[in-house]
């Protein structure tokens, strides 16, 4: 398969390119330009949405994701880089919303707009699993994620909140189920294709 620049200029299509590593537990085959920001192998090649792009600067965080449990700037990153790591976005963090971070996310109602929010949650995940109970200071420190909301109260709330749930000192009710599966949610939105040479 030749290359071929997508209508929107951002993915290139090569020929006998493919970078290969595992996101959200499958594995996966890029023929992409091995420059390819992850941003959008994951959002315009594999329908994974969730993820957004704010800035594509590494300022706002709204493209935040895990790689091999670190928080990472998905436009920062490209996927030649990341050959055999293990990513995960916010649509695998957890299948049905049971993570103590999004049960938290819910409680505090924290979303506005919600279009920073699925950055903000997987920075806060990391940031958990490396400090299960983090002061303010450091929830300020590893939470650099911009809102244009101004959510910052209830996202520290939520992130002690969630501490408190995944230590087992404070039980809190499940999240309401999304209504589709995640998977599901990401097929339904059209992937870009390659096209063979000469065509539009
Ligand atoms: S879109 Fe990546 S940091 Fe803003
Ligand atoms: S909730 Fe609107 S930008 Fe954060």
């Amino acid at each position: 398969m030749w290359c071929r620049l997508a209508s929107a200029s951002r993915l290139r299509y090569t020929r006998g390119v493919m970078t290969r590593f595992t996101v959200n537990g499958q594995p996966v085959h890029y023929q992409l330009d091995p420059e390819t920001p992850l941003l959008w192998a994951l959002r315009d090649a594999s329908n994974l949405t969730g993820t957004k792009y704010g800035c594509g600067a590494g300022l706002c965080g709204a493209c935040t994701v895990h790689i091999d449990g670190v928080a990472v700037r998905s436009c920062q990153v490209t996927i030649a880089s990341i050959e055999g790591s293990f990513v995960t976005t916010i649509e695998a963090l957890s299948r049905d919303r049971s993570h103590p971070v999004q049960q938290a996310w819910v409680a505090q109602s924290v979303p506005q707009c919600g279009y920073c929010q699925s950055g903000m949650i997987m920075a806060a995940a990391a940031l958990l699993a490396q400090k299960p109970n983090p002061t303010d200071d450091e929830i300020d420190s590893a939470i650099t994620n911009i809102c244009r909301c101004g959510t910052y109260p209830r996202v520290r709330k939520a992130i002690r909140q969630a501490a408190r749930v995944a230590s087992g000192a404070e039980d809190l009710a499940a999240a309401p189920p999304p209504g589709i599966d995640p998977a599901d949610a990401a097929h339904a939105v059209p992937a870009l294709t390659p096209v063979a040479p000469g065509k539009k």
